[in-house]
This record gives C-alpha cells, sequence and structure tokens, in this order.
C-alpha cells in the first residue's frame, strides 16, 4: 500500500450533503408494456468504485443492487416490443411525427426533475467527478432536444414533391422495427439515450438494457419512460448479458442492434441472430487513438490537450488518445513538461472540488493496467512519473510508460484506463504505418505546425480513421459532427442528424404525374387522409 493514496476513499466517509445518495437502493423494478414490474428472484450486487474499510482490507462500497432477470423476462419485454411495433401497423411506428415529439417532450421534462440523483448516481456507480457527470446529463438533455429539432427539419424537408421523368413521388423516411439499446459504462447516460431516443423518435420500438456499470441511475427514470410512452414502446431490462440478451438475439425478433462495447461481445451477439441479413447494427466499438507530435508542436497546448486527452475520467472514453507518438527530437522537452502536468492532477472522490483522477469502477480493472505496465517494463520500458501505476483499492495512479515498441501489449491493446504508453519515432512514415496497421480506426490527433507536414499526414490517414483533429485532442463532440470509426471500430455514423438516418429507412409514394393521380394525391392531401403521405408542416 502506497502512503501517497492512503487518504484517498477517507473523504468518502463523510460525503458533502448534495452528493449523497440513498445509503442503498434495492431495485426490484423494471419496465414491460408499460407496468413496472417487481422482481421477486435474485439481484446483483452494485459495487461502487469508491471502496470502504473493512477487516478485509479496502473493499468496493456496496451501494444498491438490481434484478438479474432471466431469459423468459426479457423475452416478454422483447414481445411487448414486437406487439407494440405490430409488424410496423402498430399505433406508435404509424403516429404522425409532431405527436411522437410531444412524447418525447414529455419524457424530458420529467427526466430534468432526476438531475441530482441522476448525477449523483454517476459519481456513485462510475466515479465520475461531479462536473463531468453534470456535463454528461446536461448534454444528454441537449442532444434530446436538438434530436428534435433535427427530426422537425428533416420532416419539414421530406415535405415537398419531387417530379422526375414524368413520375412525381414524396419520399420519407419510416422505422426499422424493434430496436435494441445497449450503452456503455462510461457514458451510462450519455451513449445509451444518444442511440435509443433516436430510435424511438424515428418510430422503432424498443429493449433497453443498461450498462454493466451505472445501472442504477436509471431507476429515478423508470416512471418517467413509463408515463411518457404508450405500454410496449420501451421497455427496460436488467440482468446478465448473456443470458438475457442472447436470448434477444437468438430470438431473430431484434430488427435494429445498437450496441456500444467490445468488438468480441458484438461480433459474438451479431452471430446468435438467425437471419443476420436482416439485421441492422449500429455500434461503437473499441479505439486505440494516437497522438502523433511532430517537431514543431507547440508544446504547451500539446501537452494540456494529450493531459485532457488521455486522463479525463481517468483515460476511460472511447475517443481517449491510448498512444502517444512523439518525435524524438522533442521527446525530452514534452516528456518533462507533460509529466509535471499529470503530476498536478488532484486525485480524489468525484464530488471533491478540483478533483481530476477518480477510482475505477470495474473490478480487477488496477491489476489489468499493472499487468499491461508489467509487461511493457519486460520489454525494456520505464515508468517515468513518480507513483506511476500505484494501486490503492480500486484506484491506479496514472503510469506514463516509455519507450513503448511494436512488441508491447501497450502498443497493440486498448488500456481504457489511466496508462499512457509513449512511443517516440523518428520518421513520419513510422506513424503512418501505426496508423495504417492498426486494427481500430475511429480517431487520430496532429500535433504540429508545418503545413505541408500536417497535410501528408492528414493524406495518408483519411481513409483509415474517422475524424482526423489538428492541434486538439480527439473527442466525439460537437453532437452534430459525425461520430464513427473504421476497422474494429465501429459500424455506421452517429451524429444528431445521422441517427434519424441510421434508425430508419426512406419509403416513397410515387405516380405518373396524371390529372386523375393528381386529384387522388390532392385528395389525401387536402382531406388529412394519411399520416404517411402528407404535407402537415410541424412549426
Ligand atoms: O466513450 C466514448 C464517447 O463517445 C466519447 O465522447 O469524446 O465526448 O468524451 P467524448
Amino acid at each position: 500500500m502506497s502512503n501517497h493514496l492512503e487518504q484517498i476513499f477517507s473523504a468518502a466517509v463523510e460525503p458533502p450533503a448534495s452528493a449523497r445518495i440513498p445509503d442503498f437502493t434495492e431495485q426490484r423494478e423494471y419496465l414491460i408494456d408499460g407496468k413496472l414490474l417487481t422482481w421477486q428472484g435474485d439481484l446483483a450486487p452494485v459495487r461502487s468504485p469508491i471502496c470502504v474499510k473493512t477487516d478485509k482490507g479496502l473493499e468496493q462500497k456496496i451501494i444498491g443492487s438490481t434484478p438479474l432477470l432471466t431469459s423468459k423476462e426479457s423475452l416478454a419485454a422483447l414481445d411487448a416490443a414486437v406487439r407494440a411495433y405490430d409488424l410496423g401497423r402498430g399505433a406508435w411506428p404509424t403516429m404522425r411525427v409532431a405527436e411522437r415529439i410531444e412524447h418525447v417532450e414529455r419524457f424530458i421534462a420529467r427526466m430534468q426533475e432526476q438531475r441530482q440523483l441522476v448525477v449523483n448516481l454517476l459519481m456513485w456507480e462510475i466515479g465520475k467527478t461531479q462536473k463531468d457527470a453534470e456535463k454528461e446529463f446536461d448534454r444528454t438533455r441537449d442532444y434530446i432536444v436538438e434530436t428534435l429539432n433535427a427530426l422537425k427539419e428533416l420532416d419539414r424537408n421530406s415535405i415537398r414533391f419531387v417530379q422526375e421523368q414524368g413520375i412525381m413521388g414524396q419520399v420519407r423516411r419510416v422505422p426499422l422495427g424493434v430496436a435494441l439499446c445497449m450503452g456503455p459504462y462510461n457514458y451510462p447516460l450519455n451513449e445509451t439515450f444518444s442511440t435509443l431516443f433516436p430510435a424511438l423518435l424515428m418510430g422503432n420500438t424498443v429493449v433497453f438494457k443498461p450498462a454493466k456499470f451505472g445501472v442504477l441511475l436509471i431507476r429515478p427514470l423508470l416512471e418517467a419512460f413509463r408515463d411518457s410512452f404508450p405500454p410496449g414502446v420501451i421497455n427496460i431490462i436488467y440482468g446478465r448479458g448473456r443470458e438475457t440478451v442472447g436470448a434477444l438475439m437468438e430470438s431473430g425478433k431484434v430488427d435494429v442492434f445498437a450496441f456500444i462495447g467490445t468488438n468480441q461481445g458484438a461480433s459474438e451477439l451479431k452471430k446468435m441472430h438467425p437471419k443476420p441479413h436482416r439485421l441492422k447494427a449500429v455500434l461503437g466499438l473499441d479505439a486505440k487513438n494516437p497522438a502523433v507530435l511532430l517537431e514543431d508542436a507547440d508544446l504547451d497546448n500539446a501537452v494540456s490537450e494529450c493531459v485532457t486527452g488521455t486522463l479525463s475520467f481517468n483515460g476511460q472514453r472511447c475517443t481517449a488518445l491510448k498512444i502517444l507518438l512523439v518525435h524524438r527530437k522533442i521527446l525530452q522537452p514534452f516528456l518533462e513538461k507533460f509529466t509535471a502536468a499529470v503530476g498536478k492532477l488532484k486525485p480524489g472522490m468525484p464530488w471533491e472540488p478540483g478533483v481530476a483522477l477518480t477510482p475505477l469502477p470495474e473490478p480487477g480493472k488496477p491489476a489489468f493496467l499493472k499487468g499491461l505496465v508489467d509487461d511493457a517494463l519486460q520489454h525494456g520500458a520505464q515508468v517515468l512519473n513518480p507513483h506511476g501505476g500505484e494501486i490503492h483499492g480500486s484506484f491506479f495512479s496514472p503510469a506514463i510508460v516509455s519507450p513503448v515498441n511494436e512488441r508491447m501489449r501497450l502498443y497493440h491493446e486498448e488500456q481504457f484506463g489511466p496508462v499512457i504508453p509513449i512511443l517516440p519515432f523518428d520518421d513520419d512514415e513510422e506513424a503512418i504505418r501505426y496508423v495504417v496497421n492498426s486494427q481500430f480506426g475511429q480517431q487520430l490527433s496532429i500535433f504540429g505546425k508545418d503545413s505541408k507536414r500536417i497535410a501528408r499526414l492528414i493524406d495518408a490517414s483519411a481513409n483509415q480513421v474517422g475524424r482526423i483533429n489538428l492541434n486538439t485532442q480527439c473527442q466525439r463532440g460537437p453532437d452534430t459532427f459525425p461520430f464513427n470509426g473504421r476497422k474494429d471500430s465501429a459500424e455506421g455514423t452517429l451524429s444528431v442528424s445521422d441517427a434519424l438516418r441510421v434508425f430508419s429507412i426512406r419509403t416513397l409514394v410515387a405516380t405518373k404525374t396524371t390529372a386523375e393521380n393528381k386529384a387522388i394525391v390532392h385528395n389525401i392531401l387536402t382531406q388529412r387522409e394519411s399520416s404517411f403521405l402528407s404535407t402537415d408542416y410541424i412549426f
């Protein structure tokens, strides 16, 4: 045990009143077909990353429990969604867009009432700092509001008729069917809702299974979901992935699979679907985003971007910088400044003012990270910063590891935690090779000033990754920008407007432009006889 970290959990004994959550939440409720049902079976304990002292040493505090549903309940949830969709004839998939929007607006108002509790649960369940937890909540609400606005815009644009070669047509977007939405533990609210709400708004019905951590924070929203949507439109289940989600995929009744997690997990689940050609997948997967620091980079900017890029939320972001490729000519000055900046980051509890580093929610994660560091040490690297890699319970002190080479796991594997591999290079071609040969292809950051060299790196990477960031860390936002990835990093593109597209398909009504046909269409429109063929304008 390290002295320097010994006090880290002492603030957990007396958190401020504003950061408290109920002592223990035994959740038994789950949502199927518009009803909150009560589970009488086994429960899974919810372990906080925040540790408490026990006779056996530091242990993750148990803050509640959630239902361990079986395949029977998850299939019941799926059946409710299938009924509500009713082969596309259900009230929800055929509802006018303006009405669907009203349902979601009702939800947003109810969600806002739970802000404090959800924010506190984000701190206690996944160790997100208060500032970042508040940001996650507000960003999620804003994302849903922006999605409503994008949908209104999409709907307004589809009012017009296209006239081509004597044929007139109106093209609109319609739902795909039943969606299964699963999000990750690092953004258990934001990333799940950024697929769930576009799916709902486009008229799909949904089965939603919360992430493996950040589960209790959905509980305060269950009533809002129940009251805001017609029965069966949104169903929320809990339990082990294999047992619950496996059964859903095997049923063949899932039409859209929205999943943020590992590529192995996504592949295994996709394979279970008996008719893979009928399954549309929207996936956000692993990444190993590199930063390339050229020798003319503005060092202060590069250091500041790389500190947040590698370590915000302890490096547990899919978009985090996971390896820093530093030109050998600036290696020493960069490492000095970077090590000093990392040393200034404050470790502590999520609610403490100015805290930047917090404990990790995944049991076994410190040991996994230690394994990566040990492997690098065996192959000739060193930990450069004081206390780097020290472990205290669920807390792992950030480790800057250099020089990293191809034989090390840290070169290839996504660490998803506070370990920062440094890879020195001499020739830009080495950096390009790293990007091209990587199994992943989400994003890349380039730091430098020489436009010619930067342009060459851009051109060499443009067909490899989904976003190239100049003198800036990798990130998803702004949420109106496309967010995707190549290779094992993603399937499909998300953004406020793109998500509406991925959860829908275009259908059109077309007819020869004869007087008789025009009269029929005119009647349908003026008498408002169809929900689909319509020129109703949403204000
Ligand atoms: O974990 C992946 C998130 O989508 C990253 O979003 O770049 O805004 O932190 P962010």
